[in-house]
């Protein structure tokens, strides 16, 4: 396997940002690939307009791991994200370049159709954003509209298997009729992880998750995320480095642009191998 550091070896950074000195301080350290990777980056670069957002990132996403993606505000963290499932397709004058691969498939095909790749590849942000429906139709709209259920008695089970695996079902069981948007802004992030669980996705991409959320459901979030990695890949944006320690195997931290350094978690945040990524993680920065 040819790394990704290898294949950049020679490349001459494009752009660096004068203040931070030397090119050689924009390469990324660490590991970027994995073996059999679930989504697989190479090269990426995006733009809004004229301006470059994200220069150069290769980066494996694995199977059933939890990635954590830190950084200061700015960096591009959100933006390449959303390369992992095409949001920033919605965002007018955004442009992607490089390879990003699903399986060894390039998502970025013409002929990729964006609904059922957004189904396989799940986004959940950063404000709980419940559709204006009953908790039910909330969860059941997904696999309606993917045709996942052939009967009723099918969708009510994919409905309560969701609502289970997103720790919500016992609170929300005699209720499943009201508003979702009348449930604790917890429950309502909890009900959008159940929304994105019950079109049966491969990886769930998390924006700061936990951001407008209290301590209690953090944590209720995080033992959920934990659970989850059994069964699904997660990238989770987040700005808390005791979060990223806690919920993920694997971090990696971004910096005006640039993926800086990749490694396992308990190496990043005890012995980083980057002046910026040190600066970061020690409050010096950011
Ligand atoms: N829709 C947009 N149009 C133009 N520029 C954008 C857009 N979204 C982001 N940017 C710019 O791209 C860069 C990266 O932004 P991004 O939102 O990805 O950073 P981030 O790391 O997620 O920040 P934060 O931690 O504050 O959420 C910033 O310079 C930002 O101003
Ligand atoms: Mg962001």
């Amino acid at each position: 396997m040819v790394s990704a550091l290898d294949a950049r070896s020679s490349r001459v950074v494009s752009q660096p940002p004068t203040r931070l000195g030397s090119r050689e301080d924009l390469r990324t350290i660490g590991e970027p690939t994995v073996v059999d990777p679930k989504i697989r980056c190479r090269h990426v670069d995006v733009f809004y307009g004229d301006k470059q957002a994200i220069f150069d990132v290769s980066l494996d996403i694995g199977n059933k791991e939890v990635i954590a993606m830190i950084g200061p505000s700015g960096c591009g963290k959100s933006t390449f994200l959303r390369c992992l499932n095409r949001m920033n397709d919605t965002i007018e004058g955004c442009r992607v370049s490089g390879d990003i691969t699903l399986d060894g498939q390039n998502i970025y095909d013409e002929k990729q159709d964006v609904v059922p790749l957004r189904a396989q590849v799940g986004i959940v942000f950063q404000k709980p954003n419940p559709f204006s429906k009953s908790i039910w139709d909330n969860v059941a709209y997904g696999p309606k509209i993917h045709g996942l259920a052939e009967s009723k008695p099918e969708l009510e089970e994919i409905v309560e298997t969701s609502l289970r695996k997103a720790g919500l079902w016992e609170e929300v069981k005699d209720r499943l009729h009201q508003p979702g948007t009348g449930l604790s802004g917890g429950q309502q992030q909890r009900l959008c992880i159940a929304r994105t669980i019950a079109v049966s996705p491969e990886v769930i991409l998390m924006d700061e998750p936990c951001s407008a959320l209290d301590p209690i459901a953090t944590a209720k979030i995080e033992d959920l995320i934990d659970e989850l990695r059994n069964q699904y890949s997660i990238v989770i944006v987040t700005h808390s480095m005791q979060q990223a320690a806690r919920v993920s195997q694997r971090t990696a931290y971004f910096h005006l642009g640039y993926l800086i350094e990749v490694g396992q978690t308990q190496q990043i945040f005890t012995t980083p191998r980057h002046r910026l990524t040190e600066d970061y993680i020690t409050g010096r920065f950011g």
